[in-house]
Parts: C-alpha cells; sequence; structure tokens
C-alpha cells in the first residue's frame, strides 16, 4: 500500500510536468484527484490493510494528497500567467515582439553636447527659473523699462513684474549677486518669446555663458568661442565677429561661422552672404557690474548667448524649426 502511494505520487509529479494547456490539466485533475481517479481508488483500499498499519498509512495518504493538491494549483497559476489556455492557439516558436528603443531629443542631444565642451573648459553649470521677474530678465541687464532693446524680446507677461524669461541672460545677474569672482559658468534653459514661424517657436532654448575675473578681454573670449565652435562643428570652421549691440555687453559682436550647407559660396540657407549668425557676445557691461555690487575698476568680464536649436538646425542641416516640436518618431527617430 506505502509503495502504491508513493509510486502514485511519482507518477503524477511527472505527468504534472508535462502539461502545458487548461485540458490537459484538468484531464489530469479528474485523473488522479476526481471522485472516481486513482487516488480515491487507492484510499478505498485503506479499509482492507491492517488494523495497526491504518494510522501510519492515513497520515501518509493525506501528506500525499495535499502536495498533489499543492502541484496542481502551482501549474494552474503558470498557465494563467503564461496566458496560455489553448496550446493549439500558442505558438511557442514564434518571434517576441520588438519594441522600440527610445532616444534622447535632438535639442537634448545637443544642449548636453555644448554643456560637455564648456564643463571641458572649466565651466560650471548653472540652472535658474523659467518664471522669471522683470528684474532679472531686463533691469539687471542694463535694460531700463521703455527701453527700445524690449521690443526684440516678445515678452509673455504673467503681470507687470513677472514674466516667462526671454532669455537665458538673467543667470548672469543671478549667479554674479550669489558669489564672488572668479567666476565661470553657463546657463542652459528653455526660454519664451511670442513669437512663431519656421525660425521660431514661442519655447527654445538657450545656453548663457560668462566669465569674470581680473583683466579679462576680449581675445579670450574669441579664444573661448573658437575652441567651442572648433569643437562643435568642424576643427576648420570659419568664423567672424561681426559688429553689434546689446545692451549688457560693450562692446558687443555677433558670431557668424562659414555656412555649413555650401562651404561659403554662397546659398538660399546663408542668405548667399557665404556666412551663418550662431551667437551674441561681448564683454559685459560695467551697468551690470554695478547692478550686483561688483568693482568695475577691478573686475571684467565677457559674456556670450547661443540658441541650441538654431545650432542643432545647422550641425543637421535641418531647414524648419518648428520640426523639433511636433513629436514625429519618423524625424526624431533619426538622431
Ligand atoms: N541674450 C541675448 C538674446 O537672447 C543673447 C546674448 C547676446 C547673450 C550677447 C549674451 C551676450 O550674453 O553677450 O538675444
Amino acid at each position: 500500500m506505502e509503495d502504491e502511494l508513493l509510486a502514485l505520487q511519482d507518477e503524477a509529479g511527472v505527468e504534472l510536468a508535462s502539461v502545458v494547456d487548461n485540458n490537459a490539466l484538468e484531464q489530469f485533475r479528474v485523473r488522479y484527484l476526481g471522485r472516481k481517479g486513482l487516488f480515491s481508488g487507492l484510499m478505498r483500499k485503506l479499509g482492507q490493510v491492517a488494523k495497526e498499519d491504518r494510522p501510519r498509512l492515513g497520515k501518509l495518504a493525506n501528506e500525499i494528497k495535499q502536495n498533489l493538491e499543492k502541484a496542481f494549483t502551482a501549474r494552474k497559476e503558470i498557465l494563467s500567467r503564461q496566458g496560455s489556455t489553448d496550446s493549439a492557439a500558442f505558438d511557442l516558436t514564434l518571434p517576441g515582439r520588438c519594441y522600440p528603443f527610445g532616444k534622447l531629443h535632438p535639442v537634448t542631444q545637443i544642449m548636453d553636447e555644448i554643456c560637455e565642451i564648456f564643463a571641458g573648459l572649466g565651466f560650471g553649470i548653472a540652472e535658474g527659473p523659467d518664471v522669471e521677474t522683470d528684474f532679472y530678465n531686463f533691469e539687471a541687464l542694463n535694460i531700463p523699462p521703455h527701453h527700445p532693446a524690449r521690443d526684440m524680446h516678445d515678452t509673455f507677461y504673467i503681470n507687470d513684474k513677472v514674466l516667462l524669461r526671454t532669455h537665458t541672460s538673467p543667470m548672469q545677474a543671478r549667479i554674479m549677486e550669489n558669489n564672488s569672482p572668479p567666476l565661470r559658468f553657463i546657463a542652459p534653459g528653455k526660454v519664451y518669446r511670442c513669437d512663431s514661424d519656421i525660425t521660431h517657436t514661442p519655447m527654445f532654448h538657450q545656453v548663457e555663458g560668462f566669465l569674470v575675473d581680473h583683466k579679462v578681454s576680449f581675445a579670450d573670449l574669441k579664444g573661448v568661442l573658437s575652441v567651442f565652435i572648433a569643437r562643435m562643428f568642424d576643427a576648420d570652421t570659419p568664423i567672424r565677429f561681426r559688429p553689434s549691440f546689446f545692451p549688457f555687453t560693450e562692446p558687443s559682436a555677433e558670431v557668424d561661422i562659414g555656412c555649413v550647407m555650401c562651404g561659403g559660396k554662397g546659398c538660399r540657407v546663408c542668405k548667399q552672404t557665404g556666412w551663418l549668425e550662431i551667437l551674441g557676445a561681448g564683454l559685459i557691461d560695467p551697468e551690470v557690474f554695478k547692478k550686483v555690487d561688483y568693482d568695475i575698476d577691478e573686475y571684467s568680464g565677457f559674456a556670450f548667448g547661443l540658441g541650441v536649436e538654431r545650432i542643432a538646425m545647422l550641425k543637421y542641416g535641418i531647414n524648419d524649426i518648428r520640426l523639433y516640436y511636433e513629436n514625429d518618431l519618423r524625424f526624431l527617430g533619426q538622431f
């Protein structure tokens, strides 16, 4: 009797391991655990064994029944997790679904690249608020109320004194007022202007950079920007500094690179000039230093600001800035 019970347990274990669908599982249950099944058959024989053996064999039979029921339930759970109800409809040899990998947005990739280049030149990285005060966005940068330069900024105002920052330059004042020179920082981030066409989106990204120390000259600015451009584009990319005006720098310049589309010969993208503007820069105006109580006889510095989408457009040859923000995976997947 004992041997028969143990043999039944072994046999059931082997059979259960080969059950792959619910039909076979039900057949297994009827065959071993059903009312007329093999186990019940053995239990009926228990009445015929010697009286003194009965308690021991009864206990063993109970254990084996519990084991079988536990194994049955475990198998049932495995099958339901696999979602298998019918082995014919479930082809284990089919390849799995391939899910596409996500990628960083091209603007994020360029932003990271810019930060890496300046970090390599010893610049710290700082981020500031998108919702900014009029003071930091304009006044601290020598743009008083009613200054004509405000017109160029197409500002989204929240109220009289609060706005969405129109550039990352306010970070110059924010960093300077909380630290003392020497300072070397870049400030990447989102900026907002009420403007939308093929070269403008209402939200875009800039990286502001500045350095303050004793005896900083325009040559230092040229050196840093030349290294940046050589690393961002080709090492032999032509550069020129063109005189310009910004209220917070004096002298000011706009920096052009040789057109990456036509190699400088002249094309539609560079409007036949052979040059493309990529950033604004200059020596920090003493008026900006006065706002943060820096001694203008002691310190000088340079600053620059660049548009990330614009650099990405030039680098990848993209002619419509809006493509970055339409979330078309056919576009975004190319970078
Ligand atoms: N803030 C300027 C803009 O958004 C860009 C800029 C120009 C930043 C010259 C600078 C600078 O730091 O020196 O148009």
